[in-house]
């Protein structure tokens, strides 16, 4: 049985920043009531012809020379993403094609705000049984597209952009383990109501906008998070102070307070980037991780508790040495 352990990030935002005061002239708005409330100051949106698999393939781009791996070793492409470029075929198999290699599975992974821990544990354990040697696992959104721009309870809450990993196989354990969990019963708390077969036509209507019971998915939140981090560390044998870094799905500043409170972990061991890019969904983990990889923050050897919650629900962590 072989581990797989990281060996490169990498991370696309869009150009165009969007911030808080932007907002003000589109609803009824304040920055100051945003950055309260969630935290947010900024978030990056796509241009207009810019796709998810776009910024997925400049992320993987970034991740493979930071891993000093060729795309020729790549093995499997999983791709964490809500808001892909067709209904089929899958964005991963677009950023294969794009990359100029082909052959291997490629696929995406439909989890919402939790993709990104379900993509690295479906790829973790591909390699784990040697069904695969090197990975690239993506998270990417343009959660921009699905925004009802006229709802002020959900459009200042997101932000567009890609993050991804090489995950290779390694004698070393690496991902120590991960953890996911669903219960479908929430769907109306927070869903895009739109879809393929249930009604296609609607997709110009406000059906095909994000529908969210703000306050019942918070408190849904704060508790699962807090189940999966002591879950995560109770089967590792792990104290809250053996982890470097806590690097929480980014939605909401409150939200990660509170998990990292309930944890006893201070906040200057909690990497946080909502303030900047706003809920980037499936792609909020890894873009976070590659941020503190590059401003020196994670280093290698590293404890790593990655963990996220999204519409379904889902929600899920990973444990890893960096
Ligand atoms: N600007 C100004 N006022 C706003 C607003 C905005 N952008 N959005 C909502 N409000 C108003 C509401 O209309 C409400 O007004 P009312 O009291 O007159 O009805 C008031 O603010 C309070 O709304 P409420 O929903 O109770 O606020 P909140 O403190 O719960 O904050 C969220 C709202 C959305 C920020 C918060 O519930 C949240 O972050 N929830 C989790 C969302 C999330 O993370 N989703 C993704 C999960 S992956």
């Amino acid at each position: 049985m072989n581990y797989s352990s990281i060996a490169g990030t990498g991370a696309y935002l869009p150009r165009r920043v969007m911030t808080n005061k932007d907002f003000e002239a589109i609803v009824d708005t304040s920055d100051e009531w945003i950055r309260e409330r969630t935290g947010i100051k900024r978030r990056h949106i796509a241009a207009e012809d810019e796709t998810t698999s776009d910024m997925a393939l400049e992320a993987a781009l970034q991740a493979l020379q930071m891993a000093k791996v060729s795309k020729e070793d790549i093995d499997l492409i999983i791709i964490a993403t809500t808001t892909p470029d067709k209904v089929f075929p899958s964005t991963a198999c677009i950023v294969q094609r794009r990359l100029g290699i082909s052959g291997f599975a490629a696929f995406d992974v439909h989890a919402a705000c939790a993709g990104f821990i379900y993509a690295l544990d479906i790829a973790n354990r591909f390699i784990k049984t040697g069904g695969a040697r090197c990975a690239l696992v993506i998270g990417a959104e343009i959660y921009s597209r699905i925004i009802n721009w006229k709802d002020r309870g959900t459009c200042v809450l997101f932000g567009d952009g890609a993050g991804a990993i090489v995950l290779r196989a390694s004698d070393q354990p690496g991902i120590l383990s991960t953890h996911i969990h669903a219960d479908g019963r929430h769907e109306e708390l927070l869903h895009v109501p739109a879809g393929i077969s249930s009604g296609y036509e609607q997709l110009q209507q406000e059906k095909a906008f994000i529908q969210m019971k703000g306050n019942e998915v918070f408190r849904a939140a704060v508790g699962v998070l807090d189940a999966i981090a002591r879950e995560t560390l109770s089967v590792n044998g792990v104290q809250p102070g053996d982890i470097d870094w806590l690097i929480p799905h980014q939605a909401n500043l409150r939200i990660i307070s509170a998990a990292a409170r309930k944890l006893d972990m201070p906040m200057d061991r909690v990497v946080v980037t909502v303030d900047e890019h706003a809920n980037t969904s499936s792609a909020s983990i890894p873009l976070a991780l590659d941020v503190a990889v590059r401003d020196g923050r994670v280093k290698r050897g590293h404890l790593l508790l990655f963990e996220a919650f999204g519409a379904g629900f889902t929600w899920g962590s990973a444990l890893l040495r960096f």
